[in-house]
């Protein structure tokens, strides 16, 4: 064939013939889409949905110039009157513009929005990696106070609840506001100076440009040489660390089950105080089922008012692979509720007016319409998971008695078939 699909995206398809891409099929999409639906509401979040590309220069500003997502990752492109527009690498910018843009936060009632759709990023393809992946993401905007950043904490958590995945780490830190930042960056500087040249080539460029981010290397000897170097938490002003603690005591409250790592900082800019980190089981190197934080400067900087917020969010690709990872059951995807197979011209047409009487009815019914034998439906029956079967020819014409068949339990009875209609109904209303 001649066209392929690009490298590090997927089809989402109702079925896949390869056991290791089943964790894809769109059936489980629906699913999980579902739950976030409900546990947003559940929680008082609405749904926004945003452009999939903004300005260029959106998420140079918002996500941060010397984040790796800014410098290697992007997708961007001058449109036809030479506009630099870049789709989403992520949704907490787009989202901070609308609320700007809109002045969503002089809107009445709480300013909590959530959001389900495709993200790009120009990343080396791997097992839970992909060039576009789907975020589940929850912003909260205008409140400062820690309550805002343990309520979006447990949204997630009693999410993944819902969805029955075991073993999850929640990871949290306190990043502090600017001036912790900037003096706790002076204190690391000088301590890596003197080991700079063991560090690997990624660190040494983030030294000058992020030294932060070196805290978040993977590298087996950036790690060991990190092990004594100082740690942010005790660079805290007063504020950032009574938020921080009051975030602890309420998590410890709700029985939220937490870590503190004084190493998460986190790959996009904007965080301030409370960053954290959802860690799953199965997928090794890309083990973070989800991330996010406190971003208090971010609608200044993006030219709007001052409006703390917090968020998080949750990649969808990884969340699926870890449930199938754990053997997780989905619930069976709807099915129809009879299936017709006509045998003939004259059935078909008293099937097709029974197939819509049917579904204008709500009852879940299919036909197959192929025009082939009698096997070709039953077999269309059984991929369907059809609840009963009706086979409708000349014979059944004449005698206007039916049998109707229930798959799971082979067991057939005889009906007249101008009751088949109302017995059906009845049963699926059940
Ligand atoms: P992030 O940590 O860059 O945060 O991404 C969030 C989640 O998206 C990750 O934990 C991961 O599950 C998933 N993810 C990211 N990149 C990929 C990829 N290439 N392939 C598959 N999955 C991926 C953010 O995007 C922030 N906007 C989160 C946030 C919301 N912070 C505040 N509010």
């Amino acid at each position: 064939m001649k066209y392929t699909i690009p490298k590090g995206v997927f089809d989402i398809l109702p079925f896949e013939p390869k056991e290791e891409d089943r964790w894809r099929n769109s059936d489980h999409w629906l699913y999980i889409e579902e739950v976030i639906r409900g546990v947003a509401a559940d929680y008082g979040f609405k749904e926004i949905r945003t452009p999939l590309f903004e300005s260029t220069d959106l998420f140079v500003r918002g996500v941060g110039e010397s984040s790796d997502i800014v410098t290697k990752e992007m997708y961007t492109f001058l449109d036809k009157a030479d506009r630099s527009l870049t789709l989403r690498p992520e949704g907490t910018a787009s989202v901070m513009r609308a609320v700007v843009e809109k002045r969503l936060d002089q809107t009445p009632g709480p300013h909590k929005f959530y959001y389900i759709g495709p993200m790009f990023r120009y990343e080396r393809p791997q097992a839970g990696r992909y060039r576009q992946h789907h975020q589940f993401g929850a912003e909260a905007l205008g409140i400062g106070q820690p309550e805002q950043d343990v309520e979006i904490i447990d949204m997630f958590y009693e999410f993944y609840r819902r969805l029955g995945i075991q073993g999850l780490t929640v990871m949290i830190n306190s990043v502090g506001d600017e001036e912790s930042r900037a003096s706790f960056r002076h204190a690391l500087a000088d301590y890596l100076k003197p080991h700079f040249d063991k560090l690997s080539e990624d660190s040494k460029v983030r030294f000058s440009k992020n030294t932060l981010r070196i805290l978040d290397s993977k590298d087996p000897q950036d790690q060991q040489l990190l092990k004594e170097a100082p740690s942010l938490l005790n660079f805290l002003s007063a504020e950032a660390k009574e938020h921080f603690e009051r975030v602890q005591i309420l998590l410890k409250k709700i029985g939220l089950p937490f870590v503190i790592n004084p190493k998460l900082v986190r790959g996009l800019d904007y965080y301030n105080k409370t960053v954290v980190e959802i860690v799953g089981t199965h997928l090794g190197a890309q083990n973070t089922l989800g991330g996010g934080g406190r971003y208090d400067g971010l609608t200044a900087a993006l030219g709007g008012p001052h409006l703390p917020s917090v968020g998080f969010s949750t990649g969808l690709e990884r969340l699926l692979q870890t449930m199938t990872g754990q053997n997780i059951a989905f619930p069976e995807p709807p099915h129809p509720f009879v299936f017709l197979i006509p045998l003939g011209e004259k059935s078909l047409d008293h099937c097709l007016t029974l197939l819509y009487q049917l579904r204008h009815a709500k009852i879940p019914a299919e036909i197959d319409i192929s025009g082939k034998k009698v096997q070709h439906g039953l077999q269309m029956a059984n991929v369907t998971k059809a609840t009963y079967t009706v086979i409708l020819g000349d014979r059944e014409l004449e005698t206007q008695e039916i049998e109707l068949k229930e798959m799971a339990s082979r067991q057939g009875e005889n009906l007249r078939l101008g009751e088949l209609f109302e017995t059906l109904k009845g049963r699926y209303n059940v």
